[in-house]
């Protein structure tokens, strides 16, 4: 058996159909069988149920599935992790949510360059969902998140707890002459939400917020970023419930104000591959608590 095979196969479990798994693999379809067979053959049992739509895993197929997906993820961080300690330059390649642009982050990557300038810093926008699967690709070393996902092959530290703010159009009546809103008070408003996909997402996290306190908002519009909801704002489509950071983004013909609910909270996520304790990362780490402190940011501070 060769990861080729786990490969193959986690393609196959993860889009429950071979055609999609053979365009994901860039392969045709008749040697993806092959190869699932191949496999089945060796182990002598069955990993997919034979003749059912849409396909479905057996016990052993569901038990291979989840170790070969740790198998997989531990095989991408020994090649990264080895060709970082082999590299001459170093390296950090960051994950972020859009949101955390327009709060610290800048801050946070300015003083890494200053303080570390033989460290070569890229960034890339991806999602809470789309920053675990790059670390475990080893596209980044860290992504700033949001959303809770569990993984066996990822650290995950909550940095702080945000608190969430609701961004109304220039016009609302609520957008005048308070200081803050109830979530109660949202059930009649269009809810514009972000992402639209991947889920689980931010949008998710909003939901569950107000269905906490069995809150149902009249409508909900999902959108595919947090630029697009806010922009639906300032054309008083409706109403968005964002991180307090994202008040960064200033528009004349947006208000941004406190929710008094207290749970109305988002936490942000540093979440690395699970054995990675890189020097750069370590680094990241002990600035950003440095930032929450001059700042008189609440936190709970962890080691990696
Ligand atoms: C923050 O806003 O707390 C934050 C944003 C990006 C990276 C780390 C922390």
């Amino acid at each position: 058996m060769e990861l080729r095979h786990l490969r193959y196969f986690v393609a196959v479990a993860d889009e429950r159909n071979y055609t999609r798994a053979a365009e994901r693999l860039h392969i045709a379809q008749p040697p993806l069988s092959r190869q699932i067979q191949q496999l089945e053959e060796e182990l002598g049992v069955v990993l997919i149920e034979k003749g059912v739509r849409p396909l479905r895993l057996t016990d052993a197929g569901t038990f291979f599935y989840a170790h070969a997906q740790e198998l997989l993820a531990k095989a991408a961080e020994l090649k990264t992790m080895t060709q970082r300690v082999g590299k001459i330059e170093r390296s950090l390649s960051i994950g972020f949510v859009a949101s955390t642009l327009y709060g610290l982050l800048p801050q946070i990557v300015r003083r890494f360059r200053a303080r570390f300038a033989d460290v070569d810093v890229s960034l890339q926008e991806l999602t809470t969902m789309q920053q675990i699967q790059a670390l475990k690709d080893g596209a980044i070393d860290v992504g700033f998140g949001r959303v809770k996902s569990e993984d066996p092959n990822i650290r995950r530290i909550v940095l702080r707890e945000e608190r969430l703010v609701v961004a109304l159009p220039m016009e609302h009546p609520l957008a005048n002459g308070r200081d803050q809103v109830k979530l109660v008070e949202l059930q009649t408003e269009c809810l514009i939400v972000y992402p639209k996909a991947p889920r689980p997402s931010f949008a998710d996290q909003v939901l569950a917020v107000l269905s906490e306190r069995a809150i149902a908002p009249y409508k909900v519009v999902e959108v595919r970023e947090l630029q697009i909801a806010i922009g639906m704002v300032a054309a008083a489509q409706g109403v968005a419930i964002v991180p307090d950071s994202v008040q960064g983004m200033k528009r004349s013909d947006v208000v941004y104000l406190p929710i008094a609910d207290r749970h109305a909270i988002s936490p942000v996520m540093f979440s690395v591959r699970k054995l990675d304790r890189s020097e750069e990362l370590q680094n990241m780490l002990a600035i950003i608590y440095e930032i929450y402190d001059e700042a008189g940011i609440a936190y709970v501070r962890e080691a990696l």
